[in-house]
């Protein structure tokens, strides 16, 4: 008989990130990091994410002169720091085996250049992992998750000056010495791919300083060396906890031809190239030839220092982590219709239909990626995001959030199908198992949760906890390892 359970031990859980729930923006010695510059915007179009994100020298004086955090939800999040023992008693009773979360850097170094870190950051974090210990839930940790002190940035434009690299491996290694007791897995960069897409919040570059036709070259630059931080840390924490694991982590973009006219065909296959190339860098520890080669005929050059390419090789990652949301298509036609997607514009796809933010819902794409993934790189692979951002309403005192199910549903279905076709899929931890605010677009009403949190986009409301209808489904699934997917 068809076993319907996924395999055994397989670690289901949640992912958030510090600078999108924690709050407590200036609280126990933190610094300014670079999300604290992230505004609401309340009258815009909110599928443009570019309208969010785009920051400027100018912009960046303005919201440090501004001490409220009325425009900027990323300095209240959802009040983690002072909730987080309820929410993780939350998680646990879903059934919670793991929760991904990330450090924020300013937190352990307000400024990123002090020598000694803050004990008070250190404390929080170390409260944190306690109780998810007494809890049994797996961290899952990211060093890096969009957020980095914004005096590196400031005094270097972010990553585009070596000298970050030592900066983040002392804050890396403060961590690994601190925290390796209870963290066996890592994750250095999150999205590290997303450096093109939103440069000031994945590196701290700010691209007004640079002439424009410059951009591409620093941008190139500062990615190196967000590899080079990687491979450094990945060493360290393979010298310093001895059964720890360590990712990469990838925004997976699976984009389909629109046509099978070749040219669609090969223009697809470039953006799929493109998309997997960082990954490539962390599994095989090099360039990948044809994309270096490309970046040389566009009158690039990344500066490698003398022993870069060595490093490199010798600190791949164990296994291989990403997001997944949606999928997009590829045409010649300038003129095809577009969709929004994860801070993309890709061609809309006829048969899919999408979140109210624009986002194409594919299920098959998660086993597709699966299955190309794993085929690619033979490592271990970890869905670490995965959901559906909406608008959730009070009904009858509840949030009938069916629309939220279906959607989970059918994505664990064709990661079962891929599992049960020999993938090695070990984890699974969806977007914002509790509301946050949207990285994209600072807003709190663009909800991922199972637990609802009672705080609009202006930072009103009570920050009370409430469990959606979705909350006792994923409890199920848990209970049942998955089998609960094929009843009825
Ligand atoms: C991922 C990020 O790309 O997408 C998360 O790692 C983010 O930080 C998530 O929240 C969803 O995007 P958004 O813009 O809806 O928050």
């Amino acid at each position: 008989m068809t076993n319907l359970k996924f395999p055994e031990n397989f670690l289901w859980g949640g992912a958030v990130a510090a600078n999108q729930i924690e709050g407590a923006w200036n609280v126990g010695g933190k610094g300014l990091s670079v999300a604290d510059m992230a505004t609401y915007k309340p009258n815009i179009d909110n599928k443009d994410y570019s309208a969010h994100m785009t920051i400027t020298s100018e912009s960046i004086a303005e919201a440090m002169a501004d001490e409220t955090d009325t425009f900027f939800p990323k300095r209240r999040g959802i009040d983690f720091y002072h909730h987080y023992k309820e929410d993780l008693a939350l998680f646990t009773e879903m059934g919670f085996k793991t929760l991904r979360l990330s450090i924020a850097w300013t937190r352990i170094f307000p400024t990123g250049e002090e020598l000694e870190p803050n004990e008070e950051g250190i404390k929080f974090y170390e409260s944190v992992f306690k109780e998810m210990k007494r809890l049994n839930i797996e961290p899952i940790v990211t060093l890096s998750h969009y957020e980095m002190p914004l005096a590196l940035s400031i005094k270097y434009n972010g990553w585009i000056d070596r000298r970050v690299v030592d900066d983040f491996t002392r804050f890396s290694d403060v961590c690994i010495e601190r925290f390796g007791k209870y963290v066996k897995y890592w994750l250095t960069f999150n999205e590290i791919d997303s450096i093109f897409r939103h440069p000031f919040t994945t590196a701290g570059i700010i691209s007004d300083k640079i002439k424009e036709e410059d951009l591409e070259q620093n941008i190139y630059q500062a990615l190196h060396h967000q590899f080079i931080a990687s491979a450094i840390v990945t060493k360290l924490a393979h010298e310093k906890i001895p059964d720890s694991q360590v990712g990469c982590m990838l925004t997976k973009l699976m984009t389909y031809p629109l046509t099978c006219a070749p040219i669609d065909v090969e223009l697809t296959l470039k953006k799929n190239l493109e998309n997997n190339f960082y990954a490539d860098v962390q599994v095989k520890g090099e360039y990948p030839k044809m994309i270096l080669k490309d970046i040389t005929n566009r009158g690039i050059t990344i500066k490698f220092e003398e022993h870069d390419a060595q490093i490199l090789k010798e600190n791949t990652v164990d296994f291989i982590s990403f997001s997944y949301y949606m999928s997009m298509a590829e045409s010649a036609d300038t003129n095809a219709e577009r969709t929004p997607g994860n801070t993309v514009l890709g061609v809309k796809n006829p048969y899919l239909s999408s979140t109210d933010w624009g986002w194409q819902i594919d299920p098959k794409g998660l086993k597709i990626s699966l299955i190309e993934l794993y085929d690619r790189y033979n490592l271990p692979l970890m869905i670490v995001e995965n959901g559906m951002g909406a608008v959730d309403v009070f009904d009858d005192g509840a949030i009938h959030d069916e629309y939220r199910i279906a959607y989970f549903k059918e994505h664990f279905k064709q990661m079962k199908e891929a599992i049960d076709e020999g993938v090695d899929l070990i984890a699974y931890t969806s977007w914002g198992p509790i509301d946050l605010v949207s990285a994209g677009t600072s807003q709190m009403s663009k909800r991922y949760g199972f637990i609802y949190v009672d705080v609009d986009d202006e930072g009103k409301g009570t920050y009370e906890r409430y469990k959606k209808d979705s909350f006792y489904w994923y409890q199920k699934i848990i209970e049942t390892n998955g089998e609960e997917l094929f009843n009825n």
